[in-house]
């Protein structure tokens, strides 16, 4: 776990209320919260990402007419959708119900969620010209963000909070691109063609990132994660040289708070090691690397979370419990402690939720100690 580091100016820690560092007391002993810590626990904690969504009808239905973002803006929504998958399947986290495109939307970048595509951005970063329009965040562009956490860690007591935002580069692919991607081509070209610029757009995005996981600790948010989903496309040099010093900053923003750090990515079982330098204290890992391995690669004194595929809950519930347990024994490689359980990556909305149900039900038992 880090330690508090005075040197870092950013964050203001003591600022927070009294209320607040109550409130996150609350789940201070809870079972994910302890192995974040690396302390013993009766059971191996489990949440899924992306646990909140379209898998659930409660989901649906209380989604219903009301676009992507602007539920995000809505506290009493974001509670009552946050909660359902804690209520419905009995994870040992709940993860703050937003997106990583909300922070981008609240400095006035025209941004859309669209079902089944993905954000979209209407006018693409592509020069210090655009850069201009990526202004720093402050936290009162967002005041439903703290509003809502509020809400929830209230409601949730000994059930901890993840909060969570995008790196950077995931970031900086969807502002460069326009839209999702599968090469990332533009985005590249900035990287590689263009340093300076491309310095200057993920150290914007480090301190927007900063600023957003901010106000979430600080209105009581209990862990964060930093979802790097789309850094698997970058090779391992070209990662620690244009990516990973914007990462840093970011964990070193919030290090002194003292909350467990998670790092995430897909594909990256090249950059396990350096997603875990960067400043993480457990590293996720997707379906593609057993744990054992990862647990090698990341090094020792840090988490895993992870890492049974998604797809494996569409098969018959004996298979799932058959990869559920070669997951946990994977993860023995890290003693009893210091193991998250997920997904390789989020739920999908085809997913049978009561599948889900029965897998946390599963790695409860299987991993009672
Ligand atoms: O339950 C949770 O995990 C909390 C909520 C959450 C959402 N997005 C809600 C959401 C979280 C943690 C995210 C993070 C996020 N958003 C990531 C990183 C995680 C990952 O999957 O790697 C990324 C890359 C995004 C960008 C994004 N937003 C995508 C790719 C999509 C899916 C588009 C689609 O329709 O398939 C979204 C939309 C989104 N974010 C949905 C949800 C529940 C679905 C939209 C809807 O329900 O209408």
């Amino acid at each position: 776990m880090s330690e508090t580091s005075a040197a870092t100016p950013a964050a203001q820690p003591g600022q927070q209320s009294s209320q607040v560092t109550a409130r996150r007391g609350a789940a201070h002993d809870s079972v994910f919260l302890r192995a974040a810590r690396f302390e013993p626990v009766p059971y191996t904690p489990v949440w899924f990402m992306r646990q909140a969504g379209r898998s659930l009808p409660e989901y649906l239905k209380v989604r219903e007419g009301i676009p992507m973002l602007e539920s995000c803006m809505r506290p009493e929504l974001v509670k009552e959708i946050t909660l359902q998958p804690v209520r419905r399947h009995g994870v040992d986290a709940a993860i703050f119900f937003s997106d990583i495109v909300v922070p981008l939307k609240a400095v006035g970048i025209d941004v859309d969620i669209k079902p089944g595509v993905g954000p979209v951005i209407a006018d693409p970063i592509r020069s210090f010209d655009d850069l201009q329009r990526l202004r720093p965040l402050e936290p009162d562009d967002m005041p439903y963000i703290a509003e809502a956490v509020g809400l929830l860690v209230d409601e949730l007591g000994t059930t901890p909070l993840i909060g969570f935002a995008g790196a950077p580069f995931t970031l900086a692919s969807y502002l460069i691109e326009g839209g999702p991607s599968r090469t990332y081509e533009n985005t590249k070209a900035m990287m590689y063609g263009e340093p300076e610029l491309w310095a200057a757009l993920v150290d914007r995005l480090a301190q927007i990132t900063s600023a957003f996981l901010k106000i979430q600790i600080e209105a009581g948010a209990s862990a964060i994660q930093l979802f790097d989903s789309w850094a698997g496309a970058l090779a391992p040099d070209e990662y620690r040289r244009s990516v990973l010093p914007a990462s840093s900053k970011v964990f070193d923003a919030v290090a002194p708070y003292g909350v467990p750090r998670i790092h995430f990515g897909v594909n990256t079982g090249e950059l396990l090691g350096l997603m875990g330098q960067a400043g993480a204290d457990i590293v996720g890992v997707d379906w593609r690397v057993p744990l054992h391995l990862a647990a090698e690669r990341v090094g020792p004194g840090k988490g895993l979370q992870g890492n049974l595929d998604p797809a494996v809950l569409f098969a018959p519930t004996r298979v799932v419990e058959t990869k559920a347990r070669e997951v946990l024994h994977a993860a023995q490689a890290i003693g009893d402690s210091g193991h998250i359980f997920n997904l390789g990556h989020g739920v999908m909305p085809s997913m049978d939720p009561d599948a889900l149900t029965r897998l946390v039900a599963f790695v409860h038992e299987a991993s009672a100690r």
